[in-house]
This record gives structure tokens, C-alpha cells and sequence, in this order.
């Protein structure tokens, strides 16, 4: 599968996922969805609570469905809204995407309404990371 390929199914199955977003308190949906170093697509949407804080990102729960199900690696990753604006991933979701992306190049794909695409790369979103430490595996 070419990289566009790669692009255009995760950023559609982002959106599948979307559908079960449960966002009654901020009304902004968003889907995620990963290629698991298995050869799966992983998908994820955010899930709200009355008690705010404890809500879950879309690309933390399409990372924790990949590794529910076996797989801790994901080569690529998108995410949308059809909420305003970009679902741009918050700090928390940047760090569980630099413990389980295959590299700093792992692409991340991020979608709007509007049909654009940006893309970019786990490092590109995250400067000066703090990773796992070497040997863990
Ligand atoms: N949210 C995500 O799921 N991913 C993002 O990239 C940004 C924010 C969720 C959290 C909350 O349910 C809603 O969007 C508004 O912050």
C-alpha cells in the first residue's frame, strides 16, 4: 500500500470511528484510527464523562484498542473532527503516541470537516520527547 493509500484509509476509517464518539459535553467528535505493525487498522473515538476530567482522546483509544488486542506498535495514525477546527492531538495523547509509534517518523494524519489533511510526524509533534528507555521492549 502506497503512503497515500495508507493516508486515505486511515483517514476514513478515522472517521468510522467517529461514529461512536461520545461527546454530549463538548460536541466535538473525533475519530482515530492506527495501522498496527500487525497489519490491522485500530480505531478509537473520544469518550466523555459528567466528571470532565475523565474523559479519553479519540487517538488514545484507538492506541489502547490496538494494544488491548495484542499489538503495541502502530506505523501510522489519523484523527478527525467534525467539530470547528482540527482535532490538533492534545500533549497527554502526543506522549501514549511517542510510547507505541514504530519511530519519530510514524506518520500522523489530522483531518477536519473541511477535508483537509494535514500531515506530519509523531516527532513533529513532539519536540524534545521523553521516551521508554532503551531495552524496553
Ligand atoms: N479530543 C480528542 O479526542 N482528541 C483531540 O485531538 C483533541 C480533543 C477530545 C477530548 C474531548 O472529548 C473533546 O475532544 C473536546 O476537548
Amino acid at each position: 500500500m502506497s503512503k497515500e493509500e495508507l493516508r486515505d484509509l486511515l483517514i476514513k476509517e478515522a472517521w468510522e470511528g467517529l461514529k461512536n464518539s461520545y461527546s454530549p459535553y463538548s460536541k466535538f467528535p473525533v475519530g482515530a484510527a492506527v495501522m498496527g505493525a500487525d497489519g490491522q487498522v485500530y480505531r478509537g473515538c473520544n469518550i466523555e464523562n459528567v466528571s470532565y476530567g475523565l474523559t479519553v482522546c479519540g487517538e488514545r483509544n484507538a492506541i489502547f484498542n490496538m494494544v488491548v488486542h495484542g499489538c503495541k506498535t502502530f506505523t501510522a495514525l489519523a484523527v478527525v473532527t467534525s467539530g470547528k477546527g482540527d482535532a490538533a492531538p492534545c500533549g497527554a495523547c502526543r506522549q501514549v503516541m511517542g510510547e507505541f509509534c514504530e519511530n519519530l517518523d510514524t506518520p500522523v494524519y489530522i483531518g477536519g470537516g473541511d477535508g483537509e489533511v494535514l500531515e506530519t510526524t509523531v516527532g513533529g509533534i513532539m519536540p524534545y520527547p521523553f521516551l521508554k528507555f532503551e531495552g524496553v521492549e
